[in-house]
């Protein structure tokens, strides 16, 4: 068979191949997983399908409500719209990722203090959303937060105490930052 002709023969393949599929390498939550997926398959239901982390929702599927946010090397992303392929090689967070299994995440402890939820759904794309801004800002002024979580919908809480919670998490971040230093300091 010569060069030319292998080349058509693939082009074939993967423009009408139904539920062409592509190995994909993804560290998600600390741990690497391998698997194949249909090309085609998006970050959420990678996730919440392949993976059982349901803790990621998915509601407008568009890229409007910013309910099934995840942290993608460090950067949040709509995963009901990022390509599972485009996901390969790289470090993916999400909601389950926040807490060790023994402590909430600062974040989480704040929205249960804030009363910064309701029914719940919206919570874990408010989360990662505002872990991606403290990794970037551990200390952002008000509108900074507000400006941040805007493409965020709650349709229950009124965002008041969100914004409260997050102010209160980057608060108690700093607190512990500084306790960290001052413990090295004395040692
Ligand atoms: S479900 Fe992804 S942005 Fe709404
Ligand atoms: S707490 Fe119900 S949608 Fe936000």
């Amino acid at each position: 068979m010569s060069e030319s002709s292998r080349s058509v023969d693939t082009t074939v393949d993967v423009g009408v191949a139904a539920g062409f599929r592509v190995a994909v390498s993804v560290e998600v939550n600390g741990t690497v997983v391998e698997r194949t997926v249909e090309a085609r398959s998006v970050l959420s239901d990678f996730l919440r399908g392949d993976l059982g982390l349901t803790g990621t929702k998915v509601s407008c599927e568009l890229q409007v409500c910013g309910v099934c946010t995840v942290l993608v090397d460090g950067r949040p992303v709509s995963s009901c719209t990022y390509l599972t392929a485009d996901a390969d090689g790289r470090s993916v967070t999400t909601v389950e990722g926040l807490s060790d299994g023994q402590t909430l995440h600062p974040l989480q402890e704040a929205f249960v203090d804030c009363m910064g939820l309701q029914c719940g759904f919206c919570t874990p794309g408010f989360l990662m959303m505002s872990k991606a801004l403290l990794d970037e800002n551990p200390e952002p002024e008000h509108e900074e937060i507000v400006e941040h979580l805007e493409g965020n919908i709650c349709r229950c809480t009124g965002y008041r105490p969100i914004v409260q919670a997050v102010e209160q998490a980057a608060a108690q971040q700093r607190a512990t930052a500084a306790g960290r230093a001052g413990g090295q300091g004395e040692a």
